[in-house]
């Protein structure tokens, strides 16, 4: 049958072949089937069709092009109407387009007069400037919000209008300030190594923020730097250990009176592309590697080569965090850690939060959709 830019369309055992001059796409049934726009609830969008309901597996008795809409009836009647622009547009991709699928600008040392800034009051009321923030947060993985009003709400306002505020062994919201019994060496004054933030839960917090209410001590700089741009480059220099960091998962524990949290997280996390999305770091939370010791001849020194990488000068990114700012970052991608600080004159007080990778990502979503039917 002829088409659109002469598109035909022919009926196999499984599927159907869609073919023109220069191209040629195969469509499974069951796929065809399940996807048929009647398969889905006009107002929730969800679908309503039960593939597993069907007594016979799904063939196609007649097929036809009219239009721009491929028309097929199957053996048991139903009739599927899909345009050709969203069968190719699979076809091309195999996946729905996203929005969100933004590649990642690595970063280096010299970042921090680059990072996106936006002030609260702007990205409070303006959703173009919501925008731009999580779009630098998906690519850049880090932003700085000015003008934080100096009050408690000032932070969970802030998250969330990127998404919604999810628990860690913390609760809702943390306090970073020199505690008399701390349970974690940020609770104190001391130098807090390069990190990303407790990964002994299962799912480690996906962004993190971190309100600066008050910092008038000596010492106590920010330290941030990319471990996508580090283990990026590591999968150049060192490809064999690269792999080794990519394949094995290794322990994280975080163990007090109150709580016993343990997970196994893999030190790079690659996305569905096979890019660098994250990186987990903690020495100060990692248990003793329980991978088999042979293994461990190999994964030891791939694991010292990379903490090595991650202290080349290049990629490490000094800044003050004064009051009124807010850091906001990818805790799976930008590791981080603070200088010692002297407690006994001034103040340091850091209010934080996390919401979820998710999140973030469905808020652009969101945001682009709104914005452009502005
Ligand atoms: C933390 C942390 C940073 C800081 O509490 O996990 O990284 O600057 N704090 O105190
Ligand atoms: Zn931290």
């Amino acid at each position: 049958m002829k088409g659109l830019n002469n598109w035909q369309c022919t009926m196999q055992d499984k599927g159907l072949r869609l073919t023109n001059n220069d191209q040629e796409h195969y469509f499974n049934y069951y796929w065809l089937r399940d996807n048929c726009p009647s398969s889905f609830d006009q107002q929730t969008q969800e679908r309503i069709f039960d593939i597993a309901a069907l007594d016979l597996p799904p063939v196609a008795q007649a097929v036809k092009i009219n239009d721009n809409i491929l028309q097929i009836t199957w053996q048991d009647l139903h009739i599927s109407q899909f345009t050709l622009d969203i069968l190719l547009s699979w076809a091309n991709s195999n996946q729905r387009p996203d929005p969100a699928d933004l590649p990642r600008q690595h970063w280096l040392g010299d970042f921090y007069p680059c990072m996106a800034r936006f002030s609260a009051e702007q990205v409070h009321t303006d959703s173009h400037a919501r925008e731009a923030w999580a779009k630098a947060m998906i690519e850049e993985g880090v932003a700085l919000i000015t003008g934080m009003p100096d009050t408690d709400q000032s932070l969970p306002e802030l998250a969330q209008l990127l998404g919604l505020i999810r628990p860690s062994v913390a609760g809702h919201v943390f306090e970073v300030r020199v505690e008399p019994n701390p349970v974690n060496l940020s609770f104190t004054s001391a130098a807090l190594e390069m990190h990303t933030d407790t990964p002994a839960e299962e799912h480690a917090p996906g962004i993190q923020f971190l309100h600066c209410r008050a910092n008038s001590v000596d010492g106590g700089d920010s330290l941030f730097l990319d471990g996508a741009a580090v283990a990026t480059a590591m999968q150049e220099k060192y490809p064999a250990d690269f792999a080794l960091l990519t394949q094995h998962r290794v322990p994280f524990y975080y163990d007090h009176e109150q709580f016993d949290w343990r997970s196994h997280q893999k030190v790079i996390e690659l996305d569905q592309h096979g890019a660098v999305s994250g990186v987990t770091v903690s020495q100060h939370m990692a248990d003793w590697f329980d991978l088999p010791q042979h293994l461990l001849d190999d994964y030891y020194p791939a694991f010292v080569r990379f903490l090595r990488e991650l202290r080349l000068p290049e990629y490490l990114c000094r800044f003050r965090l004064n009051a009124g700012e807010c850091i906001v970052f990818d805790n799976h991608r930008i590791v981080h850690g603070r200088d010692a600080y002297a407690s006994d004159a001034g103040h340091r007080h850091l209010r934080g939060c996390y919401i979820d990778r998710g999140e973030l990502r469905s808020s652009y979503r969101t945001l682009v959709r709104k914005n452009a039917q502005l």
